[in-house]
């Protein structure tokens, strides 16, 4: 019989519905700490990381945006700081419990939220693309979901395109992140969350994902020496 990898201890990483319960189990056991780890490892930059995410969204004050995966609640907090409204969606109960934001948010997952058909203005998603199971299923449901004209913005890691960089950023996350994650929270999470972003298309192949799903790309940026990417783009 064929073993089923687990995201603990195995270098192959779980797909479909096993990678959804696995998904959803680890963020539900690392909530608790998820905030504190994620300033840490992102030396404190992932602030500054979604502050570029909301700006290239560029809707009008009082829009209504949905965070997608909001976890804690971080990117509600900074919408709603910039004068957008925000609700908030994430399957995890346990990053739920542990939000910190008072923007409404439900318990959802991205490839099917309880929303209605161009009901938004726009949509954020920090962080998630790599951990959903059918990438081009939550795309389809950001169209459904985002009215014509409305903007979408999304975060999440990437890997530097220079060889210089791309070792230490070998090194840092597969080699610091996990010490740091065992020290403060889970080590296997910390093991995991580097190692899952060879769940990420190549960067033309996410672009031509969205443009099929129903969007025109019209930003796709690599700051930080290219660990993260920021995909924006409109509603057609
Ligand atoms: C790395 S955290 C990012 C949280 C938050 N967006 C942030 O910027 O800190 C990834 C989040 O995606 C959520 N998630 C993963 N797959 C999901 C899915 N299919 N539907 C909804 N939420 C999902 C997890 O529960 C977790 O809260």
């Amino acid at each position: 019989m064929r073993r089923q990898p687990t995201i603990a201890h195995s270098d192959l990483l779980p797909i479909g519905a096993e990678k959804s319960k696995q998904v959803r189990a680890m963020f539900d056991s690392i909530s608790g700490r998820y905030d504190l780890v994620n300033r840490l490892i992102s030396l404190g930059l992932d602030g500054r990381w979604r502050g570029r995410c909301v700006r290239a969204l560029g809707l009008p004050a009082s829009s209504i945006i949905a965070d997608i995966a909001c976890g804690t609640g971080d990117f509600c907090n900074l919408l709603e700081s910039t004068g957008y409204r925000s609700i908030g969606l994430d399957f995890s109960i346990g990053m739920l419990r542990a939000r910190t934001t008072r923007s409404p948010c439900v318990q959802a997952d991205a490839s099917n939220m309880p929303l209605a058909t161009a009901s938004v203005d726009g949509i954020t998603c920090g962080f998630a693309l790599r951990n959903f199971s059918d990438l081009e299923q939550a795309f389809l449901e950001m169209a459904r979901v985002t009215r014509a004209g409305g903007r979408i913005s999304l975060l999440d890691a990437s890997l530097p395109k220079r060889a210089i960089f791309r070792a230490g950023h070998n090194l840092y996350f597969n080699r610091l992140v996990p010490v740091i994650g065992a020290a403060f929270s889970d080590r296997s999470a910390y093991q995991y969350l580097p190692k899952s972003v060879g769940y990420l298309p190549e960067p033309e192949k996410l672009r031509i994902m969205l443009e099929r799903a129903g969007f025109d790309v019209d930003g796709h940026i690599f700051p930080t020496f290219g660990a993260i990417q920021i995909i924006s783009a409109t509603r057609t």
